[in-house]
């Protein structure tokens, strides 16, 4: 299995504070945000791992991560010129992906629950990972049966659909190439990654599960300060 750590965008909404840096690479607790995601790669077994990031702060990255080596891992950089869609990463990533299962997870995504023993057994289809949350409109959401199956899948819909947001973390297996190639642009001019979890739920081949413990998506400061309070806590477990 391979990954991706998505760290692009400009961090509008954390203004001054993205001024100087890139909003992944912000303070959470003891360490730069994007070190959360990446432990849980590497928790994961994932050797490979493709990060993306935006063109401004690229320098900065290359600095904390380096080559990998000093995380037993190989890195390899891209720049995403535009934040022109989380799908994109799938067609920036297409060489470095080849035939390989790939879970990517976004650079300021923080998750309290182990996910690493799922990653390591997925084999085929798609894997997306919901959240019960009080701010459903701030993300993709996922409208669940009374089985827990999901039946639909909508990226920050006018009308909310579901309480459950989709949270940044995702495993596809290579067919998510081609899926992203044939992805339309929403009305945002993006290539939503709604489109892809779409493309696997129409073939019946999604799984979709709940997490139990907290989830952050530390993009506000709100969330970024509970990020930090989140960090703190799992640091002193
Ligand atoms: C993106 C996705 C959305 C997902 C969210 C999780 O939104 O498009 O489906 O719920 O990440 O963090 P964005 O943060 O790009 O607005």
């Amino acid at each position: 299995m391979k990954g991706i750590i998505l760290s692009g965008g400009s961090g509008t909404r954390l203004y001054p504070l993205t001024k100087v840096t890139s909003k992944q690479l912000l303070p959470v607790y003891n360490k730069p945000m994007i070190m959360y995601p990446l432990e849980i790669l590497l928790k994961a077994g994932i050797k490979e791992i493709l990060i993306i990031v935006a063109p401004d702060h690229a320098g900065d990255y290359l600095k904390l991560l380096g080559s990998g080596k000093e995380f037993g891992a190989r890195f390899a950089y891209e720049i995403q010129d535009r934040p022109e869609g989380l799908a994109m990463a799938f067609l920036i990533g297409e060489h470095f992906i080849e035939n390989d299962n790939v879970c990517m997870i976004l650079g300021d995504n923080i998750f309290e629950d182990d996910i690493s023993e799922t990653i390591k057994n997925f084999k085929k289809g798609g894997h997306i990972f919901a959240k019960k949350v009080p701010d459903p409109e701030r993300f993709g959401q996922v409208k669940f049966d009374e089985q827990m199956n999901a039946v639909q899948i909508e990226e920050k819909p006018k009308e909310k659909i579901s309480d459950f947001a989709i949270t940044g973390l995702y495993v596809y297996d290579s067919r998510v190439v081609a899926a992203a190639k044939v992805a339309k642009p929403s009305a945002r001019g993006e290539l939503e990654i709604t489109e892809l979890h779409n493309w696997y739920l129409k073939k019946n081949e999604l799984k979709v599960d709940v997490l139990q413990g907290e989830w952050i998506d530390a993009g506000t400061f709100e969330a970024l300060f509970k990020a930090t309070e989140l960090a703190r806590k799992k640091s002193q477990k």
